[in-house]
């Protein structure tokens, strides 16, 4: 039996886990499944993603910086790909038409309910940055109802443009917008969705944010704790979790949307957990 081909696009793309995560979940599930990853000219990604497909590539995900490029290209947008306003998964639907969707904010709900055993439902949540990672998941947080969500951002009219595009899904919950330096009551669940730490930069919270059952999420991961991390240590955090469950979940959640079968993440985090 020849293999369907999927492939991760990028640039750059060579650090890419997704060919490592996707290969496991091939192997675990029997799948007929080859997944590379391809690096497109910054000025080309379109031009390569339809190349792919002409030559019978069934799907494909997409990364920095393309993602925005992938949600405008598309023949149709799932609702969550909609809301979310950039793409990381491709492919043609049951009548030809060149799909997408977006998996990253389930991937992140799935890993703090499902493996971190967080309770959105009634949380009070803070979520820091308002680029275009944290576009992706205020939706799915939002579904699960929590009593309040706060978007800190260093530019604040960037987060109270999210909540003007999410007050319609906000139903019950408190979905509001300030400044790094305006909360300084506890939460029970603080989310960076910055690139602060890309720089080595932390975001000027007051540590009163964190009490003594705050669960802290850095959507970065690296080897060493994460910068943020570090400093939710610090300041007395104790239930700290970096993106590196967020990753393989939102890989296992296109791998589901593409082949029918959600595979299981468990061995597949505890494996690059210690490449
Ligand atoms: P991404 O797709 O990763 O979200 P982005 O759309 O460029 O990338 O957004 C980056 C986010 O990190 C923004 O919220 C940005 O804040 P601004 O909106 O004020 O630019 C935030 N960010 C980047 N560097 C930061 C820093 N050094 N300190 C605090 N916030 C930072």
């Amino acid at each position: 039996m020849t293999n369907d081909l999927y492939a991760v696009v990028g640039n750059p793309i060579s650090h890419s886990k997704s060919p490592r995560i996707h290969s496991l979940f091939a192997r675990q599930t029997g799948e007929p499944v080859e997944y590379t990853a391809i690096q497109a000219p910054l000025d080309d990604f379109a031009g390569t993603a339809r190349h792919f497909f002409a030559r019978g590539g069934k799907g494909l995900n997409v990364t920095v910086p393309f993602k925005e490029q992938a949600w405008q290209m598309a023949d149709r947008r799932t609702e969550r790909a909609e809301k979310a306003g950039a793409a990381n998964t491709l492919y043609h639907d049951s009548e030809g038409l060149l799909t997408a969707d977006n998996t990253d904010g389930a991937g992140l709900v799935r890993d703090l309910v499902s493996n971190h055993g967080v309770t959105l439902t009634g949380a009070r949540i803070l979520v820091l940055g308002a680029g275009g990672a944290v576009r992706g998941v205020i939706g799915p947080l939002l579904a699960h109802g929590p009593a309040s969500l706060t978007i800190a951002n260093r530019t604040v009219a960037r987060a109270e443009a999210l909540v003007t595009l999410f007050r319609g899904d906000a139903g019950e919950t408190r979905l509001q917008a300030c400044g790094f330096g305006q909360p300084d009551q506890p939460f029970d669940l603080i989310i960076n969705g910055t690139s602060a730490s890309l720089q080595g930069d932390l975001p000027p919270l007051s540590p009163t944010v964190i009490g003594a059952g705050t669960v802290v999420y850095d959507m970065m991961y690296s080897l060493q704790t994460t910068t943020f991390n570090q400093w939710a240590l610090d300041h007395g955090g104790t239930r700290v979790f970096d993106g590196l469950g967020m990753l393989v979940e939102q890989a296992a959640e296109a791998f589901l949307v593409w082949r029918g079968v959600r595979p299981d993440t468990a061995p597949v985090i505890d494996e690059l957990r210690t490449d």
